[in-house]
C-alpha cells in the first residue's frame, strides 16, 4: 500500500461518523435543548424570538434588511396574504471590498460606520418605493426582550467590527436611519436568519416548524410549542452552531485554535461554508509527506480554499479529473498527479459529507424531542449556499435523516427557502402589525 492510500485510510477514519454516533449526538442534542430552555448549563443558548408561526395571510409591504455574512441584501417585499409574496426588489451589497479599500467587519471599524452603511443601503430602496415598516434580519446570537430589541451577544463568523457587541442593534439601526430622516422606518421586528427561513417557509407551508441555515455559517430555529416562559408557542433561536458534542479531529482543533474565538461554535466550525475550505486544506497539508503535491508550501497558508473551491472539487466527477487539474494549476501554480487529484476529491467529499451527517443529527434531535413517535409531518426549511450549491449535499443530508429517524423519515420534508432569511423578516414584520405581538415598541 502506498502511503497515500495509508494516509488516505486515516482520514477516512478520523472524518467517519457512524449511524450509532449520529444517534448519540441527536439524543445529547434533544438533551442540550432541555438543559438550555430551563436554565440550566448548556451549549446550546435558546434564544426566545417573541414570534410564533405566522398565519399565512399576512399582508403589505415591507423593507427587509438582510445582514448576515459579508454581504447585505435589502429587499423590498409585498405580501399578498393566501401564502403568496413578490420580491419587488433586492439590492446586494458587500460588507467588504478591497479593491474599493473598505471593510465593515474589521475591528477598527466601528458599529456608527457599519450601521450608516446599511441605512444607505435603506435608504437606496425605500426611495423605490413606500413600505409600512422594516423587519431586520440580524444573523448573530442576540438576547431578545421583545420582538424589536435584541442585544448583540457577541459576532461570530469572523465578524469584529467595535462597538457592536453588548449593544441593542435595532437602536444603532434605528439612529443610522433617523440621521437620513428615515427614522420611522426603524425596524417593528429584529430576527435572526434561522428564524426568517423558518417564517418565509411557514408564511406558505403551516406544516413548517425547523428553520435551518447551511450557509456561511449555520444555526437552526425551531417552533417551540411550550416554552417555559410564555402562553403560546414561540420560535426558538437555537444556535445550534455552538453545539459541543461531536467529536474532534486533529484538523478541527488546530482550525479551532486559529480562529478568532477558540472554544466557541465547535459545530459551525465542523459544518459551515466558512470553514469548509479551512478543513480541506488541513487535512491535505497532512498528506505532504506523501506526496509531493501536497508538500507545496501554499498548503500551509490559511485561507487557501474557500467554499466554492470545495464544490468543484467535489463537482468533478471526469475520469481524469481535469477539472481539479486546472484548478491547482491556475489557482495554486500547483502540477498534481492522478491520485493526488483523487486524494483531495476525496477529502473535501469526506468533509463535506461530515457536514451534512452533524446537521442532520441536530435536526433528528429537535424531532425527537417534538414528535419522539415521529406521527406527525414536518418541513425543515433550509436557506444558505452550502445547503443550495454544494453537489450532493441535500442528499447527503436527506438519507442520514433517513438513516437517524426510519419510522418518521415519510412525514418529513426537507426544502429549500430561498432567501428566506431575509423575505423572513418582512413576514416578520407584518406580524408585528397584528394583535399581541411583542413586548415593547
Ligand atoms: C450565528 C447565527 C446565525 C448563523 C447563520 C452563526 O454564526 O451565530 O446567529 O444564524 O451563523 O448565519
Amino acid at each position: 500500500m502506498t502511503s497515500l492510500t495509508k494516509r488516505l485510510e486515516d482520514l477516512r477514519a478520523a472524518f467517519a461518523l457512524s449511524a450509532g454516533q449520529l444517534a448519540r449526538l441527536s439524543r445529547q442534542f434533544a438533551d442540550a435543548m432541555d438543559a438550555g430552555l430551563t436554565g440550566q448549563d448548556s451549549c446550546l443558548k435558546m434564544l426566545p424570538s417573541f414570534l410564533g408561526r405566522p398565519t399565512g395571510m399576512e399582508q403589505g409591504r415591507f423593507i427587509a434588511l438582510d445582514f448576515g455574512g459579508t454581504n447585505v441584501r435589502t429587499l423590498l417585499v409585498e405580501l399578498h396574504g393566501g401564502g403568496l409574496l413578490t420580491v419587488r426588489q433586492m439590492l446586494a451589497a458587500s460588507l467588504k471590498d478591497t479593491t474599493a479599500g473598505y471593510d465593515y467587519t474589521a475591528p477598527t471599524v466601528w458599529a456608527e460606520e457599519l450601521f450608516a452603511f446599511l441605512a444607505a443601503q435603506v435608504a437606496t430602496v425605500a426611495a423605490a418605493g413606500n413600505a409600512d415598516s422594516l423587519g431586520f434580519t440580524f444573523s448573530y446570537p442576540c438576547r431578545q426582550t421583545g420582538a424589536n430589541r435584541a442585544i448583540l451577544l457577541h459576532w461570530t463568523k469572523e465578524i469584529a467590527t467595535a462597538g457592536v457587541e453588548g449593544k441593542d442593534v435595532g437602536e444603532l439601526l434605528g439612529t443610522a436611519l433617523a440621521r437620513r430622516g428615515l427614522g420611522h422606518l426603524a425596524p417593528a421586528a429584529i430576527i435572526n436568519d434561522t428564524v426568517g427561513t423558518l417564517l418565509t417557509a411557514a408564511y406558505q407551508d403551516p406544516w413548517t416548524d425547523i428553520g435551518s441555515i447551511c450557509g456561511t455559517g449555520h444555526n437552526t430555529c425551531y417552533l417551540e410549542p411550550a416554552p417555559p416562559a410564555a402562553p403560546a408557542p414561540m420560535i426558538i433561536n437555537m444556535e445550534s452552531g455552538n453545539f459541543d458534542a461531536p467529536p474532534l479531529t486533529p484538523f478541527d482543533a488546530a482550525l479551532d485554535a486559529a480562529s478568532d474565538k477558540p472554544g466557541q461554535q465547535r459545530l459551525e466550525k465542523m459544518a459551515a461554508g466558512r470553514y469548509l475550505g479551512e478543513l480541506v486544506r488541513l487535512a491535505a497539508a497532512s498528506l505532504a509527506a506523501a506526496s509531493p503535491c501536497f508538500a507545496a508550501p501554499v498548503w500551509q497558508r490559511a485561507d487557501t480554499l474557500s467554499g466554492p473551491d470545495v464544490a468543484l472539487l467535489v463537482a468533478d466527477t471526469s475520469r481524469t479529473l481535469t477539472q481539479i487539474e486546472h484548478w491547482l494549476s491556475s489557482r495554486l501554480g500547483l502540477a498534481s498527479a492522478l491520485a493526488e487529484r483523487a486524494a483531495l476529491k476525496e477529502i473535501a467529499a469526506l468533509v463535506t459529507a461530515r457536514s451534512a451527517r452533524l446537521v442532520a443529527a441536530t435536526y433528528a434531535g429537535v424531532l425527537l424531542r417534538l414528535d419522539p413517535t415521529g406521527q406527525s409531518r414536518h418541513t425543515i426549511a433550509i436557506d444558505g449556499s452550502l445547503y443550495e450549491k454544494m453537489p450532493g449535499y441535500a442528499a447527503l443530508l436527506q438519507a442520514a435523516l433517513a438513516e437517524l429517524l426510519p419510522a418518521g423519515a415519510g412525514h418529513i420534508r426537507v426544502r429549500l427557502a430561498k432567501n428566506g432569511s431575509g423575505i423572513g423578516a418582512a413576514v416578520a414584520a407584518a406580524m408585528m402589525n397584528e394583535e399581541g405581538y411583542g413586548t415593547s415598541k
